[in-house]
């Protein structure tokens, strides 16, 4: 048998086909640059893209916002378990429970068919979102705030958060952000639950392990970093220029930085960069994002190294005071349109995915009687 070529981190191969999204030649979903979708479109409209393939007419997307704001809401004994989490349970672990819970409630759970799935994905979609803001308002020991109908995805987050109505501009940035965290071809994420659908298990169990990938501060844990970075470096630019030097120094890793496929810069944290500083400015205090563009231009010029989709996300949420916490499970509100597409897309021409390990262990050896063994 011959020994495969071997890539560490499976860095630049190509492991699948998709019609979903492409990094080459900048972001694109379904043929659409993620900059004009984040311009022209709002999350709902893009989920809709990502899960039906064509963007919505404004007949579809009403159907398909109403379809999914009926869906807005947790089985009261998941609700119940949710307030008998741990005062601990961090909100990203409770929501990686919760949607693991779901599939008992739905009764389509172990139905593959493509239709089943988008069903499934619709109510995944919708359900997301208020487990956060269930859980939010659990946890500090209030009632949950029921989902708004009338409101777009996004709108009814917040609103469920903060029981007023959000204006427009934090609804549009927020959207944004969700546009651009929605999909991104073969990330860790993605790929785990492509892996977990490949099997012929289940939506359900491919979110579940997705959300358990998105955690890790090498992904989507890094947006939850990067207010601890700006207070960490000190507030001011002068003071942030020397605390980043220090600590590439100390080879650290400053989260919101780098990329395993984007070396020259990731467009999406182009395009989000802005809504961040409108947001600071309408909380009246921009300290962190000239500290952010301080930190930026010392990253470019000692390492080359530029930000990542959660350097400027990780800002605009704090400029909205929501809490460091729920950042990672807003990227998984707005990433449950990609995944669900994945899993769609995998298991209507399904193969297996089994790669090879390049085996490093001890030569054949005989197995010793265990009074002989050292
Ligand atoms: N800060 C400082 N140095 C870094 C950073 C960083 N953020 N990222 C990479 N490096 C350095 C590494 O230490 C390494 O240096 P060395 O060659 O001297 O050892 C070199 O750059 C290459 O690093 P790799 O880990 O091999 O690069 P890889 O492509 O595997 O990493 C990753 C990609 C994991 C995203 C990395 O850049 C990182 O850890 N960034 C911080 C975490 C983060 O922001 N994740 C979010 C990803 S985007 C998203 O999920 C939306």
């Amino acid at each position: 048998m011959t020994t495969p070529a071997y890539s560490p981190g499976l860095e630049g191969v190509i492991a699948g086909e998709t019609a979903i999204c492409t990094v080459e030649g900048g972001l694109s979903y379904r043929g659409y640059f993620v900059g004009d979708l984040a311009e022209h479109c709002s999350f709902d409209e893009v989920a809709y893209l990502l899960l039906y393939g064509e963007l919505p007419t404004a007949a579809r997307l009403t159907a398909f916002q109403a379809r999914v704001a009926a869906a807005r809401r947790l089985p009261p004994p998941l609700r119940d378990f949710l307030a008998a989490l741990p005062k601990w349970t961090t909100p990203l672990d409770a929501l990686r429970t919760v949607v693991s819970g779901l599939a008992h409630f739905d009764q389509d759970a172990s139905d593959n068919s493509h239709d089943a799935n988008v069903r499934k994905a619709e109510r995944l979609l919708a359900q997301i979102p208020v487990a956060v803001a269930d859980h939010y308002s659990l946890s500090r020991g209030t009632t949950p705030t029921l989902a708004r109908q009338d409101l777009s995805h996004s709108a009814n987050f917040l609103y469920m958060l903060r029981r007023t109505d959000p204006s427009p501009e934090e609804v549009k940035a927020l959207d944004v952000s969700l546009i651009l965290y929605a999909e991104h071809e073969f990330n860790a994420s993605t790929f785990a639950a492509r892996v977990i659908a490949s099997t012929l298990s289940d939506l359900h169990s491919a979110v579940t392990g997705a959300i358990g990938a998105l955690k890790g501060p090498l992904h989507g844990g890094a947006n939850e970093k990067v207010v601890d970075i700006l207070t960490a470096a000190g507030g001011t630019p002068e003071a942030a220029e020397g605390w980043v030097r220090g600590a590439l120094a100390r080879k650290e890793r400053i989260m919101g930085f780098g990329h395993r496929v984007y070396k020259a810069g990731d467009v999406r944290a182009d395009i989000l960069k802005s809504y961040a500083r409108k947001a600071a400015e309408a909380a009246g205090s921009v300290a962190l994002e000239d500290t952010a563009d301080a930190i930026e231009r010392v990253m470019a010029a000692e390492k080359n190294m530029h930000p990542n989709l959660d350097w400027p996300a990780g800002r605009l949420y704090h400029a909205m005071k929501l809490e460091i916490p729920l950042y990672t499970p807003i990227f998984a509100m707005s990433r449950i349109a990609g995944w669900s597409a994945h899993v769609i897309e995998q298991l209507d021409n399904n193969r297996l995915i089994r790669p090879r390990a390049l085996y490093k262990g001890p030569d054949r050896r005989p197995v010793k009687p265990i009074g002989e063994r050292g």
